[in-house]
């Protein structure tokens, strides 16, 4: 009986070993330090979720409203107010389907009658004081109105215009296109396609009191089938004359700029003031100029991994509003090779590049190359203005220039990022970045720039870059993965409050909402918040809380730079603050000889190495308990194998990060001798009585038999409970039934164990398991195929 119960505990032992074999392997500086899954996330309170409507679907278009306190999301058929202090509260909605007679022309054009008829939300922006214009697919038939918000929160007005406009030009008749916009006195820049087919892109200038505007038609140098990302308006000088929009894409490489087909990131600009051309040009932007944006990694082998699939970018402001650092969130195309950065750029080296050289070829089968000819004056690009242009508008624009820049709308060189280089890079994950949004932190040693960047699983990582020396070498922090959704799904949208201290996100399944910060969750202990490095929280004397900076306290603590707890946490002389022994875990852990325990720790964060100490007794001197055979070392704690009566004794679970060490856990572990149990395994299983075993906890549970197994487990203390339980629990049901096979069996499983015990590593140790395995399989050819011993050597793979 030991035996047998000795090897099932054996073989729970061998697949924990073989899953946490990999995971050890990992280095231990790219793991997020904190990861909290989606239960972890509801149950700490730290999630409030929006989980969609059963007859809509794609909460894509976000508008944040911080004055009126409000979040509106444009979805499939409806439109949303959320509260930002609690978006489960009170929301409410306005339904905005296509009309059936639309739906039906849909579904007759060939379209997909739930997933494209309906009226998709891409357009949400602020139009006036007391209304925003929104715009949507209307079923393939864009269609805009004004929503009427009103000018207070206390208004309390949700209203759309029941009159529709014309939405073309403004939103995609596809909902699968990626477009982008943005309303600025009264105009709307829209980058999008404007034609049912999907064919026709183009930015435009539609509303207000101009023409509408548009980049020239079917014309592969300006735009060749772009997928727009964002629009922003960047001042260039005091003068708004000069303002510019900038628009961010990606776009299929130009012809004869890249051999064979390639996606490449652009960043666009044209003069918020440009009216057209006059006899040529006209209607269509003038100073519309294009460059592309490097993202890139060198390559051991000379040559560099691009990032070129552009997914969001996010504009942070600085103290000059003419210079915002742009921060873009890249992927790679390859589909064998998957990967994502984040780069910054800088509005310097942007306007740099627009300064020329100008691409250049002399005809379709030439190659581009820098402009080295005169160019016409006022240079292609600049602002009608008194500031640079000297010239009125557009339309006084000679007509030698107009030729130019219909000609040439690309730059020759690209942009490069700040240091050249990514801030962040991931190729070893499943998972893609997709959104990001960052937010300026003050700590006690300085400024940092904190970005939370949404992935296509559902997940938000919260990074910090944080100069290891100079700003020319930063070190890039994975502070927390979050998981925000109940399901993986791809994060589409991400709005940050300052004032709520929140995030907001957006999927295909809902809306979810997350504190920027929950300091709490790091622990109480001025080591605990030091290490973290999280910007946003300090230890103000009795735990880890938001830190703020106006409030100088003396007993904030808080080292972002080198999350050093011995210089900020050691004058604090209680011994248990600074290593978190108050809340020790200290345990009684029973082992049967012969068979395996595991012994579970694992720290808080995924940043430190744990290692253990042995001590015989309380008095006796502690010594590091080294990998060896029949210990090994696994991030979820120490398994030890065959267990012996010396193993007997006090360990010590120790995490040691960033240099600092933390005693976690202390088990005290007890050997017990296999005549001892099997004596009282045998005494329990026929007594009808349950009589408690000596030396064993009093069970708690009845019946009889499931009590039994449960002492086992917790003899064995395995981490895996509720699977072990289960395969433990099926096994021991057969075993009652099929008790003649019994004795059959036992043999079995002792000349397996006795294969185990000649292993050496865990790789041999598979392999030994793997001739067990073969051994057997004869042998059951032989006797005729016995279904229980065949199970048994399965089940835990399974698992
Ligand atoms: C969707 O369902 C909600 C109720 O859950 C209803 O109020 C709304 O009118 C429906 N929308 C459409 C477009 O039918
Ligand atoms: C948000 O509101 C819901 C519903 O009223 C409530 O259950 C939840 O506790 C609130 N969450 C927070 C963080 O206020
Ligand atoms: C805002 O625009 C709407 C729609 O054109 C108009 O009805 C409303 O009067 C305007 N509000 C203000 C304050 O100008
Ligand atoms: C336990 O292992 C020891 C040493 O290998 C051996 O002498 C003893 O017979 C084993 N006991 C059982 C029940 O397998």
């Amino acid at each position: 009986m030991g035996s047998l119960w000795g090897s099932i505990v054996l073989l729970c032992g061998v697949f924990l070993l073989r899953a946490e074999g990999s995971a050890a392997q990992q280095t231990k500086t790219n793991v997020p330090r904190l990861k909290l899954s989606y239960k972890d996330m509801l149950e700490s309170n730290n999630l409030v979720t929006f989980e969609g409507l059963a007859n809509s679907s794609s909460y894509h278009t976000f508008l944040l409203d911080e004055e009126k306190g409000r979040l509106v999301v444009g979805a499939k058929d409806h439109i949303f107010s959320f509260n930002l202090l609690n978006i489960s509260r009170d929301y409410t909605q306005i339904p905005w389907p296509a009309s059936s007679t639309r739906r039906d022309e849909c579904k007759w054009a060939g379209k997909d009658l739930s997933r494209e008829c309906s009226n998709f939300i891409k357009v949400l922006q602020p139009f006036n004081q007391t209304h925003l214009y929104v715009c949507g697919t209307g079923a393939f038939h864009p269609v805009c109105s004004y929503l009427e918000v009103g000018k207070k929160l206390e208004d309390n007005v949700f209203r759309l215009d029941p009159l529709v406009e014309n939405g073309r030009g403004k939103s995609p008749y596809d909902p699968k296109l990626l477009t982008a916009s943005m309303l600025i006195d009264g105009e709307l820049y829209a980058g999008t396609s404007a034609d049912f087919m999907g064919r026709d892109f183009a930015i435009f200038r539609t509303l207000g009191k101009h023409h509408p505007i548009r980049t020239e038609q079917h014309d592969s140098r300006w735009l060749n089938d772009p997928r727009f990302v964002g629009v922003h308006l960047i001042p260039e000088s005091d003068n708004p004359e000069d303002d510019k929009i900038y628009l961010l894409f990606k776009e299929n490489a130009m012809d004869g700029e890249h051999a064979g087909k390639a996606t490449h990131a652009r960043i666009g600009q044209l003069c918020k003031n440009d009216l057209g051309g006059h006899r040529s040009l006209v209607n269509k932007w003038t100073t519309f100029l294009k460059a592309r944006l490097i993202c890139s990694v060198p390559g051991s082998n000379g040559i560099d991994t691009h990032f070129d699939e552009l997914q969001d970018v996010f504009l942070m402001s600085t103290k000059d509003p003419k210079s915002p650092i742009i921060y873009a969130v890249f992927t790679t195309s390859s589909n064998i090779f998957k990967g994502s950065a984040v780069c910054m750029y800088s509005m310097t080296d942007i306007r740099r590049v627009f300064l020329g050289p100008y691409a250049h070829r002399d005809g379709p089968n030439y190659q581009w190359v820098p402009f080295q000819g005169r160019v016409p004056y006022p240079r292609p690009g600049t602002c009608p203005s008194k500031t640079f242009g000297g010239f009125d508008t557009t339309k006084d624009l000679p007509d030698e220039v107009v030729t130019f820049a219909r000609s040439h709308p690309a730059m020759f060189n690209p942009v490069y990022p700040i240091n050249n280089r990514p801030i962040i890079v991931k190729t070893d994950v499943d998972y893609q970045f997709t959104q990001i949004v960052v937010d300026k932190v003050e700590a006690e040693d300085g400024q940092y720039d904190v970005m939370f960047i949404g992935t296509d699983m559902g997940t938000i990582l919260k990074v910090v870059s944080i100069p290891r020396g100079s700003w020319h070498d930063l070190e890039e922090v994975l502070l927390e993965e979050m998981t925000v959704f109940r399901e993986p799904t791809a994060i589409t949208a991400m709005e940050l409050s300052v004032k709520q201290q929140q995030l907001y996100i957006g999927s295909d399944i809902g809306v979810s909402q997350m504190p920027l910060h929950r300091c709490e969750v790091y622990g109480k202990a001025c080591a605990e918040c030091c290490l973290a490095r999280d910007p946003y929280c300090a230890w103000d004397g009795t735990e880890c809380s938001r830190y703020f900076p106006m409030t100088k306290r003396r007993t904030r603590r808080q080292d972002i730079r080198n999350g050093d707890p011995l210089t900020q946490c050691s004058d604090l002389q209680h011994q248990d603050e600074l290593s978190g022994q108050s809340t020790l875990l200290d345990k009684t852990v029973y082992g049967v000889e012969n068979s395996s325990t595991f012994l579970e720790c694992s720290p808080k964060s995924q940043r430190a190495v744990t290692y253990w100490q042995y001590q015989r007794s309380a008095d006796d001197r502690k010594q590091e308990v080294q990998s060896e055979e029949r210990f090994i070392r696994t991030d979820q704690g120490l398994l030890i194998r065959t267990l012996h009566k010396k193993d007997s004794g006090i360990y010590l679970c120790q995490a040691v990060e960033h240099g600092f060490m933390q005693t976690l856990l202390k088990v005290t572990l007890e050997v017990i001798d296999t005549e001892r149990l099997e004596d009282l395994l045998h005494r329990d299983e026929e007594a009808a009585a349950s009589v408690p075993a000596p030396h064993i906890p009093p069970p708690q549970e009845s019946p009889n038999q499931k009590l039994w197994y449960r002492d086992f487990l917790s003899l064995v203390n395995h981490p895996t409970l509720n699977s072990v339980d289960e395969f433990c629990e099926q096994v021991w049901k057969r075993e009652r039934k099929h008790r003649k096979q019994k004795a059959h069996l036992v043999q079995q499983v002792q000349i397996h164990q006795q294969q185990q015990q000649k292993v050496v590593s865990p790789r041999a140790h598979m392999h030994a398991q793997g001739l067990a395995a073969k051994w057997k399989h004869l042998q059951d050819r032989q006797k005729g195929r016995n279904r229980r011993t065949h199970e048994l050597e399965r089940a835990p793979r399974s698992v």
